[in-house]
């Protein structure tokens, strides 16, 4: 198969990496990772090897006693630093020796009083899409899997949780530990082992640190959380067992052994993360009503749809996201039933066509298949591969009928399990084995041409036309009554919010946050709009919640577009950039950047 990934240094024709054993120090007090790191190759390597690395400082480099010589060969702000290990003579394995950077990229590192409980400090990884490399130098590539394990040293009292099997877990006095370990600033520490038996692509390597407790939904399922909120966490995602059964009906059997949750400090910029046997969650998806299920649906689909089988480079992120989106319809469906699926996917599409059009429906960026020369992944995560490729794999679904439809995923999912494949890997599938597809859906222009096919499944829901005739009252000047909004689904809400023109009267905002009870409904969702609408009307007495909004909430799919409308809006546009200083630190790297980025390019 061939192809090039533009976001990583790999040369796929060195080798690969099979392998790697981990021993892991985590020092809170430098706000670094002290590794060591064994890897085993997939075959042996003569001369140089590539390997991803973003401000790693390496230390040693050896194949048994010899040493290896190495380079940093080539920078760029984006890939980081090219490490070149040269003079690997049919060597197998290696050894590398290092120290990960205060700044690294993947990791957060966060004081005591960022946390729920007050008291610990916590660490979390995120590396999708990019920045595995700020922990190891690896093939940062989702085409290369390796298998793993890991030793996890902690200061004593905190608990290290990954994205793997934990395999030991104990408390030893320090000396044993950390003798000959400079800098280790503590004399105690607890280790905890791990093993990733089926092979992951680097993005989904993942660690936590903090003090977490674990409390159990079922015989695969349960919950890590400090101790201030597990109560919360463990009533809100109590019907994950149920769900796992559900997914594997569609999906085929969970190959991962447990699935379990992680609830984060709310830096957490996203959602949640799919890493393998532990999703990684936002606390703001704790609302105390079940309501937010959906997040862990997507989350878990992706063991199938990501995770097992895993787009081979970030041009074919639909290949993640957009089958992921479609399985989580799916398993709603069948959950919540198909009313509230039909309303989903009405608003899905009505979030589409705006996306689209905020990014130009012309642009490269609304294909499924992604710009090849593109060097930075993250400015791939916009809704489109989501809901773009959700909309064409239902597409697919109508051609052959949805029995056929679904003999096609369950085999799709057994033939490349644990692999990595391009769209046109998956095209040349879909081919072979739904041939009428073809014959009936333009394929090519969903996958290659920007913007969204006219030819096409319009989603139909009277739960969303019922919210558009209130919509439609509202613009004639008849404000929706308490009434009329209060048995409301989130999604209708969602609508509505969605629909607003986007500038209303400045008098209607507190009045519409009365009639749709947003403060009591306390979901971070619905402010994300309502606030964006607040600020484009010039509603500025909201501006103090705002900032507390976003010193509160880390989830950049709710907070990016009240950034947009503040910089988009003549009176808040001179506030946006001092407020973001002040809640900076607050937040992840990936999102501070993501916010920056946006500032700059307002020239503010
Ligand atoms: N894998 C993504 C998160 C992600 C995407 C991280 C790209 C880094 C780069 C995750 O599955 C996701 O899509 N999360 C969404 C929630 C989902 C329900 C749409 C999020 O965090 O908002
Ligand atoms: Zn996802």
């Amino acid at each position: 198969m061939e192809f090039k990934d533009s976001t990583s240094y790999t040369d796929l024709t060195q080798g690969k990496i099979k392998h790697i054993d981990f021993r892991i120090r985590v020092d809170f007090s430098t706000r670094t990772l002290d590794i060591e790191a064994k890897y085993q190759l997939q075959e042996p390597v003569h001369g140089s090897l590539y390997l991803d690395t973003f401000k790693i400082n390496l230390k040693q480099a050896h194949v048994g006693g010899r040493e290896l010589k190495w380079e940093f060969d080539t920078r760029d702000d984006i890939l980081g630093e090219r490490l070149h290990l040269q003079g690997l003579e049919g060597d197998s394995t290696f050894t590398l020796m290092f120290r990960t950077a205060p700044e690294a990229r993947a990791l957060q590192w966060l004081n005591a009083t960022q946390t729920a409980g007050g008291n610990y400090p916590f660490l979390y990884s995120q590396c999708q899409a990019s920045h595995a490399r700020s922990i190891f130098p690896c093939q940062d590539t989702p085409s290369v899997r390796f298998t793993y394990s890991a030793e996890v040293e902690v200061p004593q009292g905190l608990v290290a949780a990954m994205a793997a099997e934990q395999v030991r877990s104990d408390a030893l006095t320090g000396e044993a530990v950390s003798k000959g370990q400079e800098g280790s600033g503590h004399g105690y520490a607890s280790v905890f082992a791990f093993k990733m038996p089926q092979p992951i692509p680097s993005y989904l390597f993942a660690l936590a640190v903090g003090n977490l407790v674990f409390r159990e939904f079922g015989p695969r399922t349960g919950i890590y959380a400090e101790p201030e909120m597990i109560e919360a966490a463990a009533w809100e995602f109590a019907e994950n067992e149920t769900k796992m059964t559900e997914a594997e009906k569609l999906l085929g059997p969970y190959l991962w052994g447990r699935y379990d949750l992680l609830v984060l400090p709310p830096s957490f910029p996203y959602g949640g993360m799919e890493n393998p046997r532990l999703t990684f969650l936002t606390s703001t998806s704790i609302l105390g009503t079940r309501g937010q299920t959906s997040l862990i649906t997507h989350e878990l689909a992706h063991a199938w749809t990501g995770n097992l089988v895993t787009n081979a480079t970030w041009q074919d992120f639909w290949l993640n996201e957009g089958w992921t989106t479609y399985a989580e319809s799916r398993i709603t469906e069948v959950l919540e039933g198909k009313d509230v699926e039909d309303l989903r996917a009405a608003f899905s599409e009505k979030q589409l066509m705006a996306v689209m059009e905020r990014i130009g429906v012309d642009s490269p960026l609304t294909c499924l298949k992604l710009p090849a020369d593109e060097k930075d992944a993250d400015s791939f995560t916009t809704i489109i591969p989501y809901y773009k490729g959700c909309f064409f794999l239902k597409e697919c679904e109508y051609a052959v009928g949805r029995e056929r439809f679904d003999a096609f995923i369950q085999k799709y999912m057994a033939s490349f399990q644990f692999q990595s494949l391009t769209t046109e890997a998956f095209l040349d599938f879909l081919r072979v084995e739904l041939p009428e597809v073809f014959e009936k859906v333009d394929v090519q222009q969903w996958v290659y041409k920007p913007g969204l096919p006219e030819e096409r499944h319009k989603p139909k829901s009277y739960l969303y036309d019922e919210v558009q005739q209130v919509l439609n009252d509202y613009q004639q000047g008849t404000r929706p009554t308490k009434e009329q909004v209060q048995d409301w689904h989130r999604f209708q809400i969602f609508s509505f919010l969605q629909g607003l023109s986007r500038k209303i009267p400045v008098e209607d905002c507190p009045y519409l946050e009365d009639i749709l009870e947003l403060e009591k409904r306390n979901d971070a969702g619905y402010y994300s709009f309502f606030y964006a609408t607040c600020i484009a009307s010039g509603y500025e007495a909201v501006l103090p919640r705002v900032e507390q909004f976003m010193e509160r909430v880390g989830r950049m799919l709710y907070i990016l577009p009240i950034v947009r409308a503040m910089i988009e809006t003549d009176w808040s546009r001179e506030y946006i950039r001092p407020l973001f200083e002040r809640v900076r630190d607050r937040h992840h790297q990936i999102t501070a950047n993501a916010i920056d980025g946006l500032l700059k390019k307002a020239g503010l």
